[in-house]
């Protein structure tokens, strides 16, 4: 069973934790600690649960009235490419909606690209380097609400 919710128990965030450090910090090298930011205190989270086994995680953050951004999207590294990433988005995105945006904006790293293309992102161009080594793009979606 597939079930997306937010954390709740103490076990639960450590996972949560776990799964953004493992997948989006240590490759980069970066020590523990690194993989949360002042903004886990009123973004909303998501996490993907398959038979009580979490495989994906994301953010979903307030921009401003109209806009929001998906952050820190990840999907354990032996189960990607398996639809669990596009499910966890569609969560995020249609969670988004509910609360009345009309824009979604993200900032992808070069090899997330085609998947977010696929999901019906629109390339911007580059944005930031994370770290001074890992170039990201901005992408944005318009939300239909049902249209
Ligand atoms: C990027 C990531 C979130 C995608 O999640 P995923 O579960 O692997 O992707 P999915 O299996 O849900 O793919 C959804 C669709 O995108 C396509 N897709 C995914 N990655 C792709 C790629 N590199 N090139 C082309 N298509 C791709 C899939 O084929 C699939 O298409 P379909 O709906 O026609 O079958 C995941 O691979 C991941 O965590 N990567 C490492 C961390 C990362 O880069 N996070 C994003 C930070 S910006």
């Amino acid at each position: 069973m597939i079930e997306v919710k937010n954390p709740k128990t103490e076990q639960e965030w450590e996972s949560y934790y776990d799964l953004r450090y493992r997948i989006l910090r240590e490759p980069l090298r970066k020590e523990r600690g690194s993989e949360r930011n002042d903004g886990d205190e009123n973004g909303i989270h998501f996490a993907l649960y398959e038979n009580d086994q979490l495989i994906a995680v994301a953010r979903l953050d307030a921009v401003d009235q109209t806009t929001c951004q998906a952050r820190f999207v990840a999907v354990e590294s032996n189960l990607q490419g398996k639809g669990y990433g596009k499910e966890i988005m569609t969560e995020l995105e249609n969670k988004a909606e509910r609360l009345g945006y009309n824009k979604l904006i993200l900032h992808a790293r070069d090899y997330a690209l085609p998947f977010y293309e696929k999901l019906g992102y629109t390339l911007v161009g580059p944005s930031y380097k994370l770290f001074d080594i890992l170039q990201h793009f901005e992408m944005y979606k318009e939300l239909t609400h049902g249209e």
